[in-house]
């Protein structure tokens, strides 16, 4: 009742707003009716005159203003340059086939266009022509001369609609570009600079990151800007592929998995396991035969558990009556009461694993198993607790009692590590299966997507499972790679000043849009009514059942040469069908969304009489089914669903693929109770009930509109957690998010300067006196610590201070500080003037960018490991993303900190060129020189060198020099306790984790 009341709000709010935009509509087309008369010069000269008038507003908001007034008469003429196209049956090439432009815009499409102008999405049914729509707000919004992009779903599809709506654009003198997979940067950078681009949104999103991760200078960069950009079959984009965000990886040089050496117990304890419940499976049969029907429920419960893909429990659940046994003993073993009776149920096992919510467990069998000697190897320790008792202990001094924190603190993560591994590595044994979630291509695990069917190469699953099952089917495990850069598609998106979608199934995720991206949904109705027949599911017991049904079902249409389009949710399935149909001698087509452009052709002839094609339902998308001749008569596409897919939507738009533009159609989902989302979520105890009271026979369906209800309520329930894992992801990128956000700003401020100096100093101004007040701001009860200050002041710059020089004690901290920082200054002055300046510069900007590179990738490195380490701390009842945000944003502070100290470290170890650094040596106060002989620039700088390059040439300037040759450790004063967090950067100055570091364990 609540739905349908909201429904009814909703419904109608969509209603209203559409209405509001009606007058647009019909200002559009009164606007256009004149601009007929106009010559083709007269009507181009328009967009010239408004890009020039454009061009003189600065401020973006008021440009938006003047676009919303011109909008009408805008829209008015890029239909009328659709109509003269049109008129003149304009040919040309798309893809290397001939067309002919036969398009004028509706006024459905004028509105879509609209709506997309708004920042909106857009859902308009297939075929409606959204490629076109898209050419509205894409010309309105060029004329600012910002650059607008159009985002689709493949290269094919980027190609094909900028060669074909380039028509369009190029006729009103606009100019157009496509972002392709193999192009060079240069030729990249022109098609940016167009003003309008086209281009997948991996493309887009790849370019971000190198340009502002990896481009050190303005010319390597490839991207101008994120001002507008509508994506295509958004829900696809922003919803589908939320899950694996971009990432750009090189070599590493930390790597602590030991997936490896785990691998081949894992091995046995799964074969173990699986003998175990083969067993316990046959003696279920047995109990089941003997009429102990209860027991035997018992026992194949215990078999879910352990193995929920197990062969023999699928068999029974086929079977209405054990499968109500089962699912009679489950529920009953989650009720409270029975708590210690389901834990003990689990301990029979070796380990569990939850297809549900993809969680895996170790019992004690399978703990001692794995390490005999050491049950608990795999058992996290109660930190809390010891931590209480060591301090407790009043035998211990402060230091020991630290050290004993921090030797159990190292000790529970080698557990977590381990017990993590063997987690994941006991998910890719028993969840993911080949050539389901994944395929194997030269010796690499390439992710198929479980949605599209699609193969996704360079994608990697995250959280160390792809190790996992690399280790699992024995391929190079690719340890050698580590994060250089990564964003998701999402944020990437959230860059553009205005964003707006398309797709023909937009609604059920509505509020999705809404909550993470600030999009509203407007559903625009169809030019035409819709004609087509969507009949109600059929429900079969078993999967062989359904699947002989919808050969059949393809038989006949065949014969009466009704086109069929069989849509399945995974290349798995398509296969089978695929299989079955050749059996029959059934001729028909396979797509899995492979090969884009070959897949458009086949699917653009799936309307034709007779013919059969299966495809994922990614395969083809954004390609148009034109009916055949005669096929209307025939009922048009039929399309069959082999499967209900997770998600409504996708559904949707399978149903979506026949029936375009007022043709008739139909479509109808095949479902049966061992599908994964009948088994998983369907109300399987009320569903047996059905089928046992209707006593099925072999073969026969269950047809009602009340079971469509109940697989709509599974699916529902799916979405929603699927929508919760994907906030989550998102929750954790936006951590990063912003990080990376103020990192690729200074990045690209260093690029941009002109005259990098003033950041130098900057960086000096800063970071001087946090360094001096590190040593002299004494607490209570401490004295200043001037031989330490003087010892940095000595290894990092060539000052050749003496503690009589410095005087130190004479001044108050920041007197001190500024006294070495002119210092400093003046120094660096000195090394630079004996350069040539345009090489000072760019060593300058390569100091700094050097800096945030390196260590921002460590940072990054560090991330995932919080990432990974924050879930184990879930066991300890803290709330991971509130662990996560603390931590990162202690390890950012941090990281800008060792940013700067890191500068301040190279700005005399690096020169332009050897001369030069001689010079500058000549200079240096004599003592150093007599003591201390700089080798390095020879060392590590070929005199030729015409790159400048950070050389060692400090290493030995000043390392020892004068007042504090007899300190080792560079520790500030506040630390000399060493109370380094395993976490923690290691004091040692080398950027890395402690843990990783000077306090690694052996
Ligand atoms: N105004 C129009 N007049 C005539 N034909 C049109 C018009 N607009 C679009 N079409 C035709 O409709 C067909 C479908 O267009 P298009 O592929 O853009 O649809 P779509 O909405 O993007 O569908 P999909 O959801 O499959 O991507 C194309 O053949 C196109 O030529
Ligand atoms: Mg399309």
């Amino acid at each position: 009742m609540v739905g349908w009341i909201l429904k009814k709000i909703l419904g109608s709010k969509n209603q209203r707003e559409l209405k509001r935009m009606m007058p647009i509509v019909r200002r559009i087309n009164e606007l256009e009716a004149p601009l007929q008369n106009l010559s083709d010069e007269a009507l181009r000269a328009k967009t010239a005159a408004w890009k020039e008038e454009l061009a003189k507003i600065p401020a973006l908001e008021d440009q938006w203003k003047r676009l919303d007034e011109i909008l009408p008469e805008a829209f008015a003429v890029v239909k009328n340059a659709a109509r003269r196209l049109s008129d003149r049956k304009h040919s040309f090439t798309v893809c290397d086939q001939p067309m002919v432009w036969n398009m004028v815009h509706f006024d459905v499409q004028l509105l879509g266009g609209v709506v997309l102008h708004r920042g909106r999405i857009a859902e308009m049914a297939t075929g409606e022509g959204k490629t076109l729509v898209a050419t509205l707000p894409l010309y309105l919004n060029a004329l600012t001369g910002r650059g607008a992009h159009l985002v689709t779903v493949n290269d094919y599809l980027a190609r094909r609609d900028a060669e074909w709506m380039g028509q369009l654009y190029d006729f009103l003198g606009l100019t157009v570009g496509c972002i392709e997979h193999d192009q060079e940067p240069n030729v990249r950078r022109e098609q940016y600079a167009m003003d309008i681009t086209y281009g997948t949104n991996s493309e887009f999103g790849f370019d971000y990151l190198r340009d502002n991760g990896m481009a050190t200078t303005r010319e390597q960069q490839v991207q101008r800007g994120y001002y507008y950009a509508i994506v295509d079959e958004v829900d696809s984009i922003l919803i589908d592929e939320a899950r694996t965000p971009l990432i750009i990886s090189g070599p590493t040089t930390i790597s602590t998995h030991q997936y490896d050496k785990w691998k081949a117990l894992i091995d046995q304890l799964v074969r173990k396991q699986t003998m175990l419940c083969n067993r316990v499976a046959s003696e279920a049969i047995e109990k089941f035969e003997q009429g102990k029907i209860e027991e035997g429920g018992r026992l194949m419960f215990k078999v879910k558990l352990g193995q929920p893909r197990n062969k023999q429990l699928l068999r029974m659940m086929e079977d209405p009556d054990k499968r109500r046994a089962i699912d009679k003993a489950e529920l009953s073993f989650y009720a409270d009461s029975r708590k210690e009776e389901l834990f003990a149920l689990k301990e029979e096992l070796f380990f569990t694993i939850d297809e549900k919510s993809n969680e895996s467990d170790l019992s004690e069998q399978g703990r001692n198993f794995l390490n005999p000697d050491d049950p608990n190897a795999f058992v996290l320790p109660d930190l809390i607790n010891e931590f209480t008792e060591i301090d407790l202990n009043p035998n211990l001094s402060d230091d020991e009692k630290e050290r004993a924190k921090t030797e159990r603190q190292q000790h529970c993560d080698a557990q977590a590590e381990r017990i993590h591994n063997i987690s994941q590595l006991l998910r890719a044994y028993c969840l993911f299966e080949k050539d389901v979630q994944y395929v194997i291509e030269d010796n690499k695990v390439v992710i198929v997507d479980e949605f599209t069917g699609r193969k996704m190469p360079g994608r990697r699953w995250s959280d160390g499972l792809h190790q996992a099952v690399e280790a699992k089917e024995g391929v190079q495990i690719d340890r050698e790679t580590q994060t250089l850069a990564t964003i998701t598609i999402q944020n990437y998106f959230r860059l553009y000043q205005k964003l707006a979608g398309m797709t023909g199934t937009a609604e059920t995720e509505a509020a999705e849009f809404h909550d993470i991206y600030k999009l509203d949904v407007n559903v625009i109705p169809t030019n035409r009514p819709v004609a087509r027949k969507d009949h109600n599911d059929h429900i079969y017991k078993t999967r062989r059942e359904k699947y002989n049904a919808v050969i059949n079902e393809i038989r006949d249409c065949h014969s009466k040469e009704q086109p069929v389009l069989v849509g399945t949710v995974s290349v798995e399935a398509s296969e089978l069908v695929s299989r079955m149909l050749k059996r029959e001698k059934i001729p028909h087509n396979v797509l899995n969304a492979k090969f884009h452009m070959q897949e458009a052709e086949i699917v653009a002839r799936a309307g034709q009489p007779g013919t059969v094609t299966i495809s994922t339902n990614m395969a083809g998308r954004g390609t148009d089914i034109k009916l055949g001749n005669r096929v209307a008569e025939r009922g048009g596409l039929y399309v069959i669903g082999t499967e209900r897919h997770e998600a409504r939507r996708i559904d949707r738009q399978l149903r979506g693929r026949c029936a375009r533009q007022g043709d008739p159609g139909a479509s109808r989902f095949y479902v049966s109770f061992e599908d994964d989302l009948m088994r998983n979520f369907g109300a399987a105890d009320r569903m047996t009930r059905i089928m046992e009271r209707f006593g099925l026979e072999e073969g026969q369906e269950l047809e009602h509109r009340w079971l469509n209800k109940s697989v709509e309520t599974a699916q529902k329930r799916v979405e929603q957690r699927n929508y919760l894992i994907r906030k989550r992801t998102l929750d954790f990128d936006d951590v990063m998010n912003m990080q990376r956000e103020v990192v690729y700003t200074y990045r690209n401020e260093t690029i941009d300067s002109e005259e990098p100096r003033p950041l130098i100093y900057e960086v000096i101004d800063e970071a001087v006196p946090a360094k001096v007040k590190e040593y002299l701001a004494a607490e209570r009860d401490e004295e200043p610590n001037y031989t330490g200050l003087l010892h940095w002041v000595n290894t990092t710059f060539p000052l050749g201070l003496t503690k009589e020089k410095a005087q130190f004690e004479t001044r108050t901290v920041d007197e001190n500080a500024q006294f070495l920082i002119g210092k400093i200054k003046d120094a660096y002055e000195r090394k630079s003037s004996h350069e040539e300046p345009a090489a000072v510069k760019s060593l300058e900007r390569y100091i700094i960018l050097n800096a945030i590179d390196r260590l921002w990738q460590e940072h990054l490195y560090a991330m995932d490991a919080l990432r990974e380490g924050v879930y184990l701390r879930g066991y300890a009842q803290k709330d991971p993303l509130i662990e996560y945000k603390t931590e990162a944003y202690d390890m950012f502070v941090e990281l800008m900190a060792n940013i700067k100290n890191e500068v301040l470290h190279n700005l005399f170890r690096s020169t332009s060129n050897l001369q030069a650094f001689e010079n500058f040596l000549a200079t240096l106060p004599q003592f150093l020189l007599r003591e201390h002989a700089p080798t390095a620039p020879s060392a590590n700088a070929p005199a030729h060198a015409r790159q400048p390059q950070p050389v060692g040439a400090m290493a030995g300037v000043a390392a020892d020099g004068d007042g504090a040759g007899e300190m080792t450790l560079d520790l500030p004063v506040r630390r000399s306790v060493p109370k380094v967090g395993r976490n923690e950067p290691c004091p040692c100055g080398s950027g890395k984790k402690y843990k990783n570091c000077c306090g690694r364990v052996a």
